[in-house]
């Protein structure tokens, strides 16, 4: 499916994806405009990256098939509200945490409701359509890994795309990453887990990377000995599908050193730190 691809909001989560969309889909950089406020920055990403600076949201919105709404969170409604009528008959795809399909659906019925009131009070005008009938709407989970194709993708399964609109997302982010439809109930553990984990494995290099520098060893050294680690531990689990358990066991030998090791983890509340951290995040989620 041929379409023209926007991004409202430039920053590392859009970068991330246009970055695959132009050098793993192939998308050529024409067929992505992005708009954000700091044309400055816009200017310098758009020749880095390669994608199109719009001059304003509702210039991309007209000129996009698919818009991929990646500002910050509490962004979202001011920025729809100023695009307005120009979101008529596009597809809206939202990254943003904390927003699923029933909350854009409130939010397109208030823009709709507001929309006619300013039509309604000039004479003999014509009732626009309503946004929330006209604007098809998918929310996805990324991770900042989908820049190098690795990325993982939550996609809610509630969602007003066409089916050719739907395969034609599905199919773009597939090659970026794994693909995993979940319930929008789920969307919100689902993203704590996937969104968030990138910057909790981030930690984890650089702790072992501080022991590793501690014992001699070079950091850059360290935290390319470790990264890679991290990579072939996570490639094994998803390759052989064994429970973690038992691949731990592998490399736990009787009285051996690793075991030690797990022993110290354990005394310092490693898996209940990394509980803490969803539970933390679910937390702040509900303020
Ligand atoms: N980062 C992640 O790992 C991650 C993971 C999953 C989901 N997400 C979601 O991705 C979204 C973006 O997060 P991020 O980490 O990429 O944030 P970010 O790096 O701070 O980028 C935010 C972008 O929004 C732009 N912006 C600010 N005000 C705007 C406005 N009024 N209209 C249009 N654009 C505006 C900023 O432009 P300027 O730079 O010009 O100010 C910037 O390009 C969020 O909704 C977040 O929940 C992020």
């Amino acid at each position: 499916m041929k379409m023209k691809i926007g991004f409202i909001g430039m920053g590392n989560m859009a970068q991330a994806l246009c970055e695959g969309f132009i050098n793993t889909c192939n998308i050529p950089g024409t067929d992505i405009l992005a708009y954000a406020p700091h044309r400055d920055k816009l200017e310098s990403n758009a020749k880095r990256i390669g994608f199109t600076p719009a001059d304003s949201p509702v210039a991309l919105a007209e000129a996009s098939d698919m818009i991929f709404i990646a500002c910050k969170p509490y962004q979202i409604e001011q920025v729809l509200g100023e695009i307005g009528e120009a979101l008529s008959g596009k597809a809206l795809v939202s990254v943003a945490a904390g927003w699923d399909y029933n909350r854009f659906s409130y939010l397109l019925a208030s823009l709709s409701v507001s929309l006619r009131a300013e039509t309604d009070s000039e004479e003999d005008a014509e009732e626009p359509e309503a946004l929330i009938d006209t604007v098809r709407v998918q929310c996805i989970m990324p991770n900042t890994p989908a820049m190098v194709g690795e990325g993982v993708f939550l996609v809610e399964q509630e969602n007003s795309l066409t089916p050719e609109e739907r395969e034609a997302l599905l199919f773009l982010l597939s090659a970026l990453g794994l693909v995993h439809e979940l319930p929008s109930s789920l969307m919100g553990i689902g993203g704590a887990l996937t969104g968030c984990s990138p910057a909790f494995v981030d930690l984890l290099l650089e702790a072992y990377g501080d022991a590793a520098v501690k014992y001699g060893i070079p950091r850059a050294d360290a935290y390319r000995l470790i990264a890679q680690s991290v990579l072939g531990s996570a490639k094994l689990a998803l390759e052989t599908g064994e429970h973690p358990g038992v691949l731990k066991d592998r490399v736990c030998s009787p009285a051996g050193t690793t075991i030690c090791g797990v022993q110290a983890l354990e005394k310092n509340g490693f898996r209940a730190a990394c509980m803490a951290s969803i539970d933390a995040i679910m937390e702040k989620k509900k303020s």
